[in-house]
């Protein structure tokens, strides 16, 4: 080894020792007689002293290196005079009486420390550097013991990690697929997995009971903060079980990791149907670290000449307690944030109960007092709250309700990211109608099970046919999702068809599965977790790129590596791809 210790481990036991220390030059400062250097490795900072006094030469040399050279210095610990509590290794220096300098370095584009001048598109840039910064570094360290964690865990319940292909088919996650073109086969293409799913119910097929997997998956879909265009899953499936024990095996990875990772303690996961999730908080990942649930008062309001809820399919709102001395400018900013083209809203209607009883509404004028007490009943209100209010057709009204909700929750600081507050959604529907292309779609995937006791309304009705799938929310964030699978052939031919597959395109699509399916498929079921999504809710972050190593930007660019690129033409033949668009083809 090049070095005796890292840059994190020395402190005042080791005063006297000599010792080698390899690493980067983060700062150096000059004092005239003394130069000090903090050299930084993965493991911290250790301050390094040159005298100009006892040893001219080296501390002349330390003085020409640059920020990011990569040294290594030999020489004895000391006990500092001045003492840096806020390090580890802050009670300590090396004086040091041998240097070598192992590599030099450019002047780097950011500053390499904590807080760093470096905007977003730089940093990835030179990803590498911002790798060298503690909070990026700690950020991997996290996802590296939540991938331990996790399969310490599945290995001591009996799962076995399997690898399934990555150059595949289709698969029917409803996102687009990647496709790489095949030199050897003509005209024909590969898909990247969106996930794993047909195989992981293969290998259940093959007999491997209890299956998961930390497996990359790809997804051509538009980004946001929570979804890349590569990312992970921790893909797992099991074999003749039924929903309670997937929710049981998985509750449990849950707890392992937050009891593991975080030292945190999660009671039982409370469970909430997919119809009471919309009923009363607008939204299938429902944020329940705080209230604020929605309140119906459609009927109440109607037959008093207020068009707006006299023409509303719904009218509903949320009781934000103790906030009405909400002034008409804080009044007007919610009002404005409820029209953004994202909510949705036409506008908001607001009930004030003073704090001396009385009440004011923004639509007075049709309502006496009375109406507006029946009003402030619903709500279950009492003096000091502020009823907000939305009206229009059902759909979009819950949904602009939502954004407001999580917005009142954020003012309020009711959403604190040290507090975990995870849920199962359940009965979530099998179908979703689509008006445009006027048919249903899996609401989960093809292959998810309808609840028994629905099957009968598959024909007639199977938009109301509920399925045995699940989500794990935490903190209003899709975590994961899975469900119950049709192990049987002919519901699964059945599904196809509702699905608007044709026999043959089933068969292309799906053969392999559902012949698969006619030698004895067990009953089985399983789900996938967000890996990275997990990681940056245990950091704390909203933003899944800082916790992967190398991520892609919001359009869909590696910009370190310069990726997507056009390739060269010889490429191009080789695959017998035609290309005439401009820039496309490299030389
Ligand atoms: P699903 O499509 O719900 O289920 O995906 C499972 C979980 O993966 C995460 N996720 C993403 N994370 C980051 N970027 C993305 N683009 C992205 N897309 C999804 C979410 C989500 O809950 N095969 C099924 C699982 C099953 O049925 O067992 C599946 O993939 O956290």
């Amino acid at each position: 080894m090049l070095r005796t210790h890292t840059c994190g481990e020395l402190n005042l036991s080791s005063v006297g020792k000599t010792v080698t220390l390899c690493g980067w030059l983060q700062r150096s400062r000059d004092l005239g007689g003394m130069t000090f250097i903090d050299i930084r490795d993965r493991y911290g900072i250790t301050q390094l002293v040159f005298n100009m006094e006892t040893n001219a030469a080296l501390c002349e040399e330390a003085r020409k290196l640059g920020r990011e050279f990569v040294i290594s210095a030999t020489g004895q610990v000391a006990e500092r005079s001045n003492k840096n509590p806020k390090i580890p290794t802050g009670d300590i220096e090396i004086i040091v009486d041998k240097l070598d300098i192992l590599n030099s370095s450019k002047h780097p584009p950011f500053t390499i420390e904590d807080h760093t001048d470096g905007g977003d598109e730089l940093r990835m840039k030179y990803r590498y550097l911002d790798l060298r910064r503690n909070p990026v570094r700690e950020n991997l360290l996290l996802r590296h013991r939540m991938a331990i964690e996790t399969r310490n865990y599945m290995n001591n319940i009996g799962f076995i990690e399997v690898e399934t292909p990555v150059l595949i088919k289709s698969t029917p996650e409803g996102a687009r697929d990647f496709v790489v073109p095949s030199r050897m086969n003509e005209g024909q293409f590969y898909a990247l997995p969106q996930s794993p799913q047909t195989f992981k119910q293969l290998l259940m097929v093959g007999g491997i009971d209890k299956y998961f997997q930390i497996v990359k998956c790809f997804r051509d879909e538009d980004l946001r903060a929570d979804r890349q265009p590569e990312f992970t899953q921790i893909d797992c499936e099991m074999s003749f079980v039924n929903q309670e024990d997937i929710l049981a095996t998985f509750e449990g990875l849950i707890k392992h990791l937050f009891a593991e990772v975080k030292e945190v303690t999660i009671d039982d996961i409370p469970r909430m149907t997919f119809a009471d999730a919309m009923k009363y908080y607008g939204n299938d990942k429902p944020d329940i670290r705080f209230g604020m649930t929605f309140v119906e008062i459609t009927e109440l309001v109607k037959g008093h000449d207020f068009k707006i809820f006299d023409e509303a399919e719904l009218v509903v709102g949320i009781n934000a307690t103790g906030c009405s001395g909400y002034t008409r400018k804080q009044l007007d900013a919610l009002t404005d944030f409820v029209k953004r083209p994202q909510v949705g809203a036409t506008g908001m209607i607001y009930l004030r109960y003073n704090e001396d009883g009385s009440l004011k509404s923004s639509v007075d004028k049709f309502y006496s007092e009375d109406e507006l007490k029946k009003w402030a009943t619903a709500f279950n209100a009492r003096p000091g709250d502020l009823m907000l209010i939305l009206a229009g057709m059902a759909i979009n009204t819950r949904k602009a309700l939502s954004e407001l909700r999580l917005e009142m929750g954020a003012r309020l600081g009711l959403r604190n990211p040290d507090v975990f507050a995870p849920l199962w959604v359940v009965d979530f529907p099998l179908l979703e109608w689509d008006d445009d292309t006027r048919r249903y779609y899996a609401m989960h995937h093809p292959f998810t099970s309808p609840k028994p006791e629905d099957i009968e309304l598959l024909e007639n009705e199977p938009g109301k046919v509920r399925a045995n799938a699940y989500d794990l929310v935490i903190n209003g964030v899709e975590i994961g999702g899975g469900s119950i699978r049709i192990h049987n052939h002919e519901l699964q031919k059945k599904m196809f068809t509702i699905l608007g597959f044709s026999h043959e395109d089933a068969q292309a699509q799906f053969g392999f599965l559902m012949n698969a399916f006619e030698y004895g498929a067990p009953p089985h079921g399983g789900i996938a977790f967000g890996f990275d999504r997990m990681c940056s809710l245990f950091g704390g972050s909203e933003s899944i790129r800082d916790y992967i190593a190398f991520p892609k930007n919001n359009a869909g660019r590696d910009v370190m590596i310069d990726s997507p690129a056009p390739i060269s033409q010889q490429q191009l033949d080789e695959l017998h791809l035609k290309v005439d668009l401009p820039n496309c083809e490299i030389n």
